[in-house]
């Protein structure tokens, strides 16, 4: 069953009913200024850190779910009635509904009562602002007289003192109110320089700011006061809630639309011109009115509409596919480009399960995010690696997180995540083969974000490999620390006390436990970190890594082979994990990717084996689930992944971040069938006909589905935020369609399904544009390329000179 559907032309999913399975959530903002926005106009906006920089207020434990947003109504003067365009929150019986989430912006349209409505919400490229654009039509054969208000509810900055400091809060609120526009200012009178505003396009009949006046006492969302009595109080709110609302009043003509723009806006001074008059307590708006008047007016929305379409097409323009399947072509194209975007923006802190208030930036995370979106924005991709790269300790380790706001490393956490420091290997080789931009290499950069720590950021990669090296277990396997990619296999953890960190709790450092996969993951980027090495010529670098790299390369292959697969890992007390000798949890999925994809067991039979026991142990219809058996109850010396139920999370669910790796080792091993079919398995586009069982957003990956020993199998959890955007996307583009940008230049090598014909791609590289035409003349992946009509040896196409105009064929037999 569907909720909606797809509009590729316009890169939009409509969504056409309003009560869907969870909120289906779309993103507005692509730079600094962000908010969430739910199909029925429900979410919140932040200015770069969803917790320090709260602008709105919204209840994510509410019933019904999705309270608080970006609210409009509209009341009819005749009939007295009232209602919300976007469903919420007064939910009433509209006649018609529709949600167009498009790229970084959202319409919702609805009628009611012969009057349509439809708001356009986006922000302006480069603004910190979002605009509401609302078109408001009498579609009556008679005159309409109408009340429009708006309604947000201001957030008191940091997300997490909003929810919980209530002593403190419910005095601090403060407004002003000027023009119409009224501003947010709570705590600018003392150590902020920042305020909010909320402006209206049109001459008020009144508004209000505290939420007691205008939803009235005891009253909700659904069912303001002042809108039922189509009267404001002009309140000002001193504590308590401050609140932001403006009422308007229209007569519309038969058939006549009336446009109202509504801004919400973050803006800051300099501290020692907060105030005008300077001795006052007054706003300082001389900086922040030209702005307002700008987006005020209709022209200048439009052509920042115009503007950031435009820019979405750029971006998406960088990779453009037509192959035989239009999940592939609808997810490569848009869906899943623009995933990547959102999750390298946001990490893992702002969604309908994330609040926002929890998390900050990952390391590991923010590394693998990269991935997904070096090619459409390399110079973020640069600074982003520098913030990174900035975060880490000088013995190569890292935090396992940072604040977007800060940059600095999140000590609550801490560090001793033993993966950590390896992705920010893999995030640069990524960034080199796609720039060529080797001068990154040789940027000082601070360690913890202490100046005179200054190291090349190359000399942090060498530490990142040596951090594995420096903390090898008895098998010479790196220790798995609190954790590896898996967070949740945490074996020296052993916890007993409820509600403790099973991530930061160390209760026995066993200095035993092992992880296969952080071999596995040490000798990819060990190659990489080698070849990079060879690049530079220094050759005794690109030597002690390769002697590292082929000795953690034997050590996986005496010690982390159970037979079949490949091992997970070995617990405190030196015991296998991930083995048929185990009772529950005999085969994990991550090694096996990990360690095919770092080119293991590829000569000697052991890759197509471990391919082999994932298909028949842990693929479903779904996708592959992570472990399996499931562990049935709670084991101390395993941690969090023994703690959810069965089919769940870590705990043998499909967690999906995880199936790309095994369809690029599918790749690999050379079966394009199997890899695609894995990919169509996940492939959201493909799911929407199962809207009801997957119940996520069709649009967007999620990062868990439920697995089959979960009573919702099938089901879907934790969409938009997961490095499952960028795995998927490096799997179908680089992998399956084998367009892949290495140091020396753009290769060619797909390895997609024997019964397609071929397909065509669009490629933007280092300057020139590749026109690449795949042709199947056999069923296998042996390729011949031309390159402008001319037959060239092997599968990598050299740089050409800029701006160039490339037609390479392939043929595959
Ligand atoms: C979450 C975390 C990620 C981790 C994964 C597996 O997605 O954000 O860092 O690797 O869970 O536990
Ligand atoms: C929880 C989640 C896991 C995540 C971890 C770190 O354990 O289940 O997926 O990676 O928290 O925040």
């Amino acid at each position: 069953m569907r909720y909606g559907r797809f509009d590729d032309t316009n890169r939009e999913y409509i969504i056409t009913r309003p009560d869907t399975p969870l909120p289906w959530v779309n993103y507005l903002g692509t730079e600094a200024f962000f908010g969430i926005i739910s199909n029925t106009a429900g979410g919140y906006s932040f200015y770069r850190d969803a917790r320090l920089r709260r602008l709105t207020r919204y209840r994510y434990n509410n019933v019904p779910m999705d309270v608080g947003g970006r609210y409009i109504y509209l009341r009819d003067a005749a009939s007295g009635e009232f209602w919300s365009p976007s469903w919420q929150p007064t939910r009433c019986n509209l006649e018609s509904y529709v949600c167009r989430h498009g790229l970084s912006y959202t319409i919702i349209g609805s009628t009611y009562l012969g009057i349509a409505a439809q708001t356009c919400y986006f922000v302006p490229l480069g603004e910190n602002l979002e605009i509401w654009q609302a078109t408001i039509t009498n579609l009556r054969e008679t005159a309409a007289s109408l009340s429009v208000f708006s309604a947000i509810e201001f957030a008191l900055w940091d997300a997490w003192d909003d929810a919980t400091n209530y002593q403190r809060n419910l005095s601090t609120g403060e407004v002003e109110i000027e023009d119409g526009v009224i501003y947010h200012k709570t705590e600018y009178r003392e150590r902020r320089d920042h305020f909010a505003y909320f402006a209206c396009s049109e001459p008020l009949v009144g508004f209000d700011t505290q939420r007691e006046a205008f939803l009235g006492p005891y009253a909700g969302w659904d069912r303001p006061q002042a809108v039922e009595r189509d009267q404001m109080s002009n309140s000002i709110a001193h504590g308590w809630f401050p609140i932001g609302s403006h009422h308007v009043r229209l007569v519309l003509p038969p058939g006549e639309s009336h446009s109202i723009i509504f801004l919400l806006g973050y803006h800051q001074n300099p501290p020692d011109q907060k105030f005008d008059p300077p001795h006052s307590q007054t706003i300082n708006k001389v900086t922040v009115r030209p702005i307002i008047s700008r987006y005020l007016d209709p022209h200048h929305v439009q052509a920042a509409f115009n503007a950031l379409r435009a820019r979405w097409s750029e971006l998406l323009n960088v990779i453009q596919v037509e192959t035989p399947d239009e999940h592939t072509n609808r997810m490569v194209n848009i869906w899943n480009a623009y995933q990547c975007m959102v999750t390298f923006n946001l990490s893992r802190s702002a969604s309908m399960f994330e609040a926002g208030v929890s998390r900050g930036i990952g390391f590991r995370d923010s590394n693998q995010d990269l991935l997904g979106c070096v090619h459409m924005m390399p110079e973020r991709a640069r600074e982003r690696i520098l913030d990174i790269a900035t975060t880490q300790i000088e013995d190569g380790g890292a935090y396992h997180q940072y604040q977007p706001l800060t940059k600095r490393g999140n000590d609550a956490i801490g560090s001793n995540f033993n993966d950590d420091p390896l992705w920010l290997v893999l995030s640069v080789a990524a960034y080199l083969k796609e720039t060529g931009d080797w001068a990154i290499l040789d940027v000082p950069v601070q360690f913890e974000n202490r100046p005179g720590t200054e190291a090349p950021l190359y000399e942090h990669l060498r530490r990142s490999l040596r951090y594995t090296l420096a903390r090898l277990g008895p098998h010479g396997l790196p220790l798995i620390g609190r954790a590896d990619w898996n967070d949740c296999l945490n074996l020296n953890t052993f916890s007993e006390e409820p509600g403790e960190s099973f991530q930061t709790a160390a209760n026995r450092e066993s200095g035993i436990a092992e992880s296969i996969f952080i071999a596995g993951l040490f000798v990819l980027a060990a190659k990489e970190l080698a070849q990079i090495a060879t690049h530079r010529g220094n050759s005794a670098d690109r030597e002690w890594i390769l002697e590292a790299s082929n000795e953690m390369a034997r050590a996986v292959a005496s010690y982390g082979w159970d037979g079949e697969w490949f091992l997970r890992a070995y617990d405190a007390f030196g015991e296998p994990i991930g083995s048929h000798r185990c009772e529950e949890g005999q085969i994990f999925i991550e090694p096996q990717g990990m360690c095919l994809m770092a080119g293991l067991g590829l000569d000697d039979g052991r890759a197509a084996q471990a391919l082999r026991s994932v298909h028949d142990r842990l693929a479903t219809p779904h996708g592959i689930i992570l472990q399996q058996p499931a562990y049935s109850r709670y084991y101390l010396h395993l941690g969090e992944i023994s703690s959810y139920p069965p089919g769940f999370k870590e705990n043998a669910g499909i967690f999906c971040h995880t199936n790309p790796w095994i369809m690029i080792a599918e790749t690999i091993a050379g079966s394009g069938d199997r890899a695609f079919d894995y990919y169509q398995r996940l492939n959201p586009s493909v799911r929407e006909s199962i809207s009801e069982i997957h119940r996520c957003e069709p649009y967007v990956y999620a990062q868990m589905v439920a697995g089959r020993d979960a009573p919702s199998h099938g089901e879907a959890k934790n969409s938009w935020l997961t490095g499952t955007a960028a795995w998927n996307y490096v799997a179908i583009t680089q992998w399956i369609l084998g367009i892949r940008p290495t140091y020396d230049g753009l290769e060619i090598a797909p390895a997609i399904p024997s019964n397609w014909a071929g397909f065509t791609a669009r490629r933007t590289f280092r300057g020139a544009t590749y026109r690449i035409v795949v042709v199947r003349d056999g069923p296998g992946n042996a390729i011949s390329l031309t390159v402008n009509g001319q037959p060239i040896e092997g599968t990598v196409v050299c740089l050409p000179p800029q701006n160039q105009e490339i037609e390479i064929k392939a043929v595959l037999r």
